[in-house]
């Protein structure tokens, strides 16, 4: 579904939602091949975003794939209607099942890409067991909920047990707190799909600011 990574994976969480369909052809022109949706739920993390409404909308405007990640305490009932709004990658948090793997086997059933999601305080050791029985292995850099908080450093040797454990092709993906000051350290650390909210969407030249931050998770700068 991707061609290769390293890739930013840009939020519409930062986005001007009065003005969707003119900022993801921006994207797009910055050579964007994945576009991140949060769906928060006002109970798992202290915020609203977004819903299927959306995630519907977006998909037809766009053909990206899109990485939709579940923010919410009870996941599983929303898979079908997340998919069928034309999710590729639904993503869930391993803070809400014991035993992620049934939920995995779902998602993938359902023809998308399944994601493991882990938030920093939560031990690495939580999410280790189950890299592969993934496709993407999302660690977040702030505690979830809004955009444009600092990027958490100890979340980097998450990272780098994730990327040692997990077999080669699988996402390693980041977000949270991911600027043009933190990208190469987590692309250090082993991730390659690199989530970006406001340090993408809330600049000025979004093209300018795409490339810089491809350059720099690619080690190119
Ligand atoms: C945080 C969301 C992120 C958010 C990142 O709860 O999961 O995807 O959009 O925003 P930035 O990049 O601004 O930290
Ligand atoms: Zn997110």
């Amino acid at each position: 579904m991707l061609q290769s990574v390293p890739l930013i994976n840009p939020s519409l969480l930062a986005a001007d939602f009065a003005d969707l369909r003119q900022n993801i052809r921006q994207l797009e022109e910055a050579g964007a091949q994945i576009i991140h949706l949060d769906i928060m739920d006002g109970h798992f993390v202290p915020n609203l975003s977004f819903g299927v409404p959306v995630v519907e909308a977006v998909r037809r405007i766009t053909n990206l794939p899109l990485d939709v990640h579940l923010m919410l305490d009870n996941p599983e009932p929303f898979l079908p209607v997340f998919r069928k709004a034309g999710a590729d990658f639904l993503s869930i948090h391993i803070e809400v099942i014991a035993d992620p793997r049934p939920i995995l086997k779902t998602i993938r059933k359902l023809g998308a890409a399944a994601g493991i999601v882990s938030n920093p305080p939560t031990p690495v050791e939580f999410v280790l067991p189950f890299v592969n029985d993934a496709d993407l292995i999302l660690t977040m850099g702030v505690m979830p909920g809004f955009g444009g908080q600092p990027f958490n450093p100890a979340v980097l040797d998450k990272i780098r047990r994730i990327r040692h454990t997990a077999d080669a092709g699988k996402l390693i993906s980041v977000d949270g707190g991911i600027s043009e000051e933190t990208i190469a350290f987590a692309a250090q650390a082993g991730a390659n799909l690199f989530v970006t909210g406001t340090a993408l969407l809330g600049k000025p030249d979004i093209k300018a600011q795409f490339e810089l931050l491809r350059r720099k998770a690619s080690g190119q700068i």
